[in-house]
């Protein structure tokens, strides 16, 4: 098939394309560079030995975006461009709903204009707010507790309203855990532009010491030694699951969450990263961070079910693979 991936350069949005491609399918990539490096395309062609074609555009901006659809047939999108930083999108949110919902938005309409009906969009388990985990696809969505996290909900109602009335287009909601990792030939990883928002960018860059320690945002939640717990997922699996989705995903609206169904805790990821790569992390507890929740991890039963998909890698494998990439790339 041939795929239009928008945000391909970017952490996820990259590995994925490496999975499309070394499966046969062809992939056009678009994306704004707002969060990725072009150079991250000669790093696909050197591990694929194919040079997606790319066009460096904004995907709210529809005038540049249907001279692509007018340009290619696609038989399926794939929409990871959106801004991803928890905090920041509490400190710009009309930046964060104009940007994921309106290029959701654009997306959809020139999907559908141009018979485009396979359609998989990266969405977030911040949809489910602070439930009790294991995580379900059927469980009611809460409010979020950030303008970000309203942005996934907001835009799998709007996807799921717009295959409502059009029997044709197919929509695919994967709901991620916590993407962490990189692709084992270190060439491409979590490579985020500016300061970092998830955990595993600080505990690398700490590791590296361009930062002195590690702060771990409260260890006095119900959980295993009071640190909050994660289902932590490999991104080369993540993407894998997404390679799945738009190979098997069947009509209508269809959401699955792509977790491992493990929860590991932030002090067991510092200890599992100092374990695999011999190298310290110091760290001091600090204030809980605002909005965070204690706990959250999968149910990742109905990926396995419907699309023969579960993730394969542990959290050695992701510490390790994350390691390596930041030592490759200095
Ligand atoms: C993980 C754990 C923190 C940083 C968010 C989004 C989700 C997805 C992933 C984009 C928590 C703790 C973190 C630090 C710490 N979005 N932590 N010190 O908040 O679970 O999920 O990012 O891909 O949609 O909601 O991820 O990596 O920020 O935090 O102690 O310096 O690490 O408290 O328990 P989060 P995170």
């Amino acid at each position: 098939m041939t795929i239009l991936v928008t945000g391909g350069l970017g952490f996820i949005g990259s590995h994925t394309a490496i999975e499309l491609i070394e499966s046969g399918h062809e992939v056009i990539i678009l994306d704004n560079l707002i969060n990725s490096k072009l150079e991250v395309l000669d790093k696909l062609f050197e591990i694929t030995g194919k040079r997606p074609i790319f066009y460096q555009i904004d995907v709210t901006q529809q005038a540049a975006l249907e001279e692509v659809f007018q340009s290619h047939r696609f038989d399926g999108a794939i929409h990871f461009a959106g801004l991803k930083a928890v905090g920041e999108s509490v400190a710009k949110p009309l930046e964060y709903y104009y940007n994921n919902l309106v290029s959701t938005m654009v997306l959809s309409k020139l999907c559908l204009k141009y018979g485009v009906n396979k359609f998989v969009f990266s969405s977030s388990a911040t949809v489910y707010g602070d439930q009790i985990s294991p995580m379900r696809e059927d469980m009611p969505l809460q409010r979020t507790t950030n303008p970000y996290g309203e942005t996934k909900a907001m835009s799998e109602r709007i996807l799921m309203d717009t295959a409502s009335v059009n029997p044709d287009f197919s929509v695919c909601l994967l709901r991620y855990f916590n993407p962490v990792g990189a692709h084992d030939s270190g060439l491409i990883g979590e490579d985020p532009n500016g300061i970092p928002n998830n955990l595993m960018p600080f505990v690398t860059k700490v590791a590296k010491k361009e930062l002195d320690t590690l702060s771990v945002f409260g260890d006095d939640y119900d959980t295993i030694d009071g640190s909050g717990v994660r289902d932590y997922i490999h991104v080369v699996d993540l993407a894998r699951g997404h390679l799945a989705a738009i190979e098997k995903m069947g009509p209508g609206v269809s959401i699955y969450n792509l977790g491992t169904g493990r929860g590991t805790s932030v002090l067991e990821l510092v200890e599992a990263f100092t374990r695999v790569n011999n190298v310290v992390v110091p760290y001091e507890v600090v204030a809980r961070r605002d909005g965070d929740i204690a706990t959250s991890y999968a149910d990742p039963t109905k990926a396995e079910e419907e699309l023969g998909w579960s993730a394969q890698k542990d959290i050695e494998d992701m510490v390790g693979d994350a390691w390596r990439f930041e030592q490759q790339n200095k």
